[in-house]
């Protein structure tokens, strides 16, 4: 049973009771709000002087049906990266672990630290595929939650659905999936498959196809104990009521997102083809940013962006990713640009 994994001390855990969390409507005079009024007029919601729906759940009623799951599957979180430290701050005992598949996307390692618990890290082949037996090789009594991107933020690979339900079935903890990037990805979500296995916990965000990144929404699918502890745990107003609103919005129609990815996509294959005719090894991507292998020494990142103003990421001193820089796919204008710079510093 999935609640046997959650922290000890906290499986009788009795939460804070929020205001909101006690009564949802009537007339307020319980929360110490302002009764008269908020500060600020503005055009998404009328009402900023009353503290949120701790459970966001008109949010959480629309995820469900856009991704075909019960709400009572669905945690909503301040970004995913809150979803990420409330997970490990949940499951990891102080001397357990958290088993990380590098190079990967930072803030697990982060919030592993912050909460005190031990982070190993298991390393993906040059190829950046992964050795699914070795991975499982390095599981130990301690590992309590094992993190799979994917696509792998800075690799821009996708783990095979396979390999996922075999992590799953192997290992006794937790297995989360971070699926940041999947709107971009030639595969679906894993978010149905948390129906049968109860240990996945699937990451979503509307941060990147969606384009909400400035809001901070994340979500994650789970099963419904851990979603109930998720929510014992949480702080209790973790999402605002200007960004559940607008997180609705998006949500209300989809068509935009859908476009713009297209237009990702499209531009992600430009961007790839005029990288590659520059001399760079650019690595196949199913996400929204492409990892490429610089021909001449260094990387062009610093000069990119102190003669051109040009901001891309340096990964070149990490395991792996020698002379590598990941650049987030641009406009056509911003891709340009990119190109006819990186072409004078050549
Ligand atoms: C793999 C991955 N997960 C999560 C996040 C953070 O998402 P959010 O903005 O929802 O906190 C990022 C952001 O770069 C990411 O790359």
């Amino acid at each position: 049973m999935i609640s046997s994994l959650i922290r000890s001390d906290l499986q009788n855990f009795q939460p804070y009771r929020s205001a909101r969390s006690l009564y949802g409507k009537g007339m307020f005079m319980d929360a110490n709000e302002n009764s008269f009024g908020s500060a600020v007029e503005n055009g998404v919601d009328q009402e900023l002087n009353r503290y949120p729906d701790p459970y966001s759940t008109d949010l959480r009623n629309a995820l469900a049906r856009f991704v075909d799951v019960t709400p009572d599957t669905i945690f909503v979180a301040n970004g995913s990266d809150e979803a990420i430290d409330l997970l490990i701050r949940l499951f990891v005992e102080r001397d357990e672990e958290i088993l990380i598949v590098e190079p990967t996307y930072g803030v697990y390692r982060v919030a592993a630290n912050i909460a005190g618990v031990k982070v190993a890290g298991f390393s993906l082949s040059a190829d950046f595929s992964l050795e699914m037996s070795s991975l499982l090789a390095r599981v130990t009594p301690k590992t309590k939650m094992i993190f799979c991107c994917s696509p792998n933020n800075p690799t821009g690979t996708l783990l095979k659905s396979q390999d996922v339900e075999t992590i799953c079935k192997s290992f006794k903890g937790i297995v989360v999936v971070d699926e940041a990037y999947i709107e971009f990805a030639s595969r679906a979500s894993f978010v149905k498959v948390t129906k049968e296995i109860e240990n996945l916990v699937v990451l979503r965000t509307f941060s990147k196809a969606w384009g909400l990144a400035g809001i901070r929404v994340g979500y994650c699918v789970a099963n419904e104990v851990v979603v109930e502890y998720l929510n014992k745990i949480k702080p209790p107003y973790n999402l605002n009521r200007i960004s559940a609103k607008i997180a609705l919005e998006a949500l209300r129609n989809p068509s935009k997102m859908l476009d713009m990815k297209a237009a990702i996509l499209t531009e992600r294959a430009r961007l790839a083809k005029a990288l590659a005719d520059l001399g760079f090894t650019v690595y196949p991507s199913e996400a929204n940013f492409l990892l490429a292998r610089y021909p001449g020494v260094g990387t062009p990142a610093k000069r990119l962006a102190e003669e051109f103003g040009i901001i891309i990421r340096d990964f070149s001193t990490q395991p792996l990713l020698k002379g590598c820089v990941r650049i987030s796919v641009g406009t056509s204008e911003q891709d340009d640009l990119l190109i006819k710079s990186l072409k004078k510093i050549l």
